[in-house]
């Protein structure tokens, strides 16, 4: 029989990302408003082992839906990767009576929790929180809605001095092994191209479109680079497209971690809030060991052991739309 959940820990972990606020202030206040005691686990699962843990209640998380980052803090923790660690986080939980955890972070958190449940059959439940929206299994991430209006209000302002120029420019984004946000906010620019990880860049087929447009007098063009694209990142291009056409104006810029902060978007706030409150019913219902997604504006449970297995793949739809709006 399934344990009664009393007393939960919520954690966030890996890459900040915005709204994770907004999550752990509804996971805070929909286990109050239960009879469920809230703990607050400090930088993801080094708190855990660490014994970094506060106890929360409601005034703890007021004033935060509106920030960037995260009020627990965050990393990428090396000790809960070994099964020392995680026997040492596992008695911290234990001597406070914590027997639920909420996983707020990346594909490799979740990871993380399925493998910890597993061997102290803790129920653990995930939301999915990164801006690189590479978790298959749901519509939404927590954070990738601001992130991509960041990168696509500072391409805006790029386009600004390009067309002054008359200049080629490879914006960076980031994206170690994910394109959404490059083809989403490539898409969503007027990017010329984009060149994202999980499709190989024909860089010739690149060059062979610029010379074209240089000859028709198109010289203003923008094209996104995720930083993790198989060729190398924006500098790596622009080294190689001004070694082979000498007379074009290149410019880079790199996006960096201004995408990764910042007040959340409405639907970053919306999502993150629906997500933390369903997080807390899986718990009480007996629901373990899933990550709260959203496909279709509806609530999915989807097993923590399959989040780990799949990547989301880009929609073969938005890559023929670049290439066609582009033309
Ligand atoms: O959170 C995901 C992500 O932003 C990736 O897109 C990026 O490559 C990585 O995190 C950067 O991580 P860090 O901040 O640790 O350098």
């Amino acid at each position: 029989m399934t344990k009664k959940v009393t007393k939960i820990g919520v954690l966030t972990s890996g890459g900040d990302s915005p709204g994770m606020n907004a999550a752990i202030r509804s996971v805070v206040r929909t286990a109050i408003y239960n009879g469920i005691e809230v703990f607050g686990i400090m930088h993801g699962y080094t708190g855990m082992v660490e014994d970094d843990i506060i106890k929360m209640d409601s005034r703890s998380v007021a004033n935060i839906i509106q920030r960037g980052g995260t009020i627990l803090k965050t990393s990428r923790c090396k000790e809960f990767m070994e099964p020392e660690g995680r026997k040492k986080a596992f008695l911290n939980l234990e001597k406070r009576g914590i027997n639920g955890l909420v996983i707020i972070g990346g594909d490799g958190s979740f990871r993380g929790a399925q493998i910890f449940s597993s061997e102290f059959n803790i129920p653990c439940i995930g939301l999915p929180g990164t801006i690189d929206k590479d978790i298959a299994g749901t519509d939404f991430t927590i954070g990738f809605d601001t992130a991509v209006n960041t990168a696509v209000e500072a391409i805006d302002k790029i386009r600004d001095t390009a067309e002054a120029h008359d200049r080629l420019f490879l914006i960076e984004v980031m994206g170690r092994d994910a394109g959404y946000i490059a083809i989403h906010s490539g898409i969503a620019s007027g990017a010329e191209n984009v060149l994202i990880p999980e499709r190989k860049t024909d860089v010739d087929e690149i060059v062979k479109s610029l010379k074209e447009k240089e000859k028709r007098k198109k010289l203003v063009n923008l094209i996104i680079v995720a930083e993790g694209d198989e060729f190398g990142g924006a500098n790596d291009l622009s080294v190689y497209l001004k070694d082979k056409i000498p007379t074009l104006e290149v410019r880079v810029c790199i996006l960096g971690h201004i995408q990764r902060g910042g007040s959340p978007t409405c639907t970053d706030r919306v999502i993150a809030s629906r997500m933390g409150f369903h997080a807390v019913e899986c718990l009480i219902e007996g629901k373990h060991n899933v990550f709260v997604g959203i496909v279709n504006n509806k609530m999915h449970y989807i097993p923590l052991n399959e989040a780990v297995k799949k990547k989301q793949k880009i929609n073969q739809e938005l890559i023929n739309i670049v290439k066609i709006l582009s033309t």
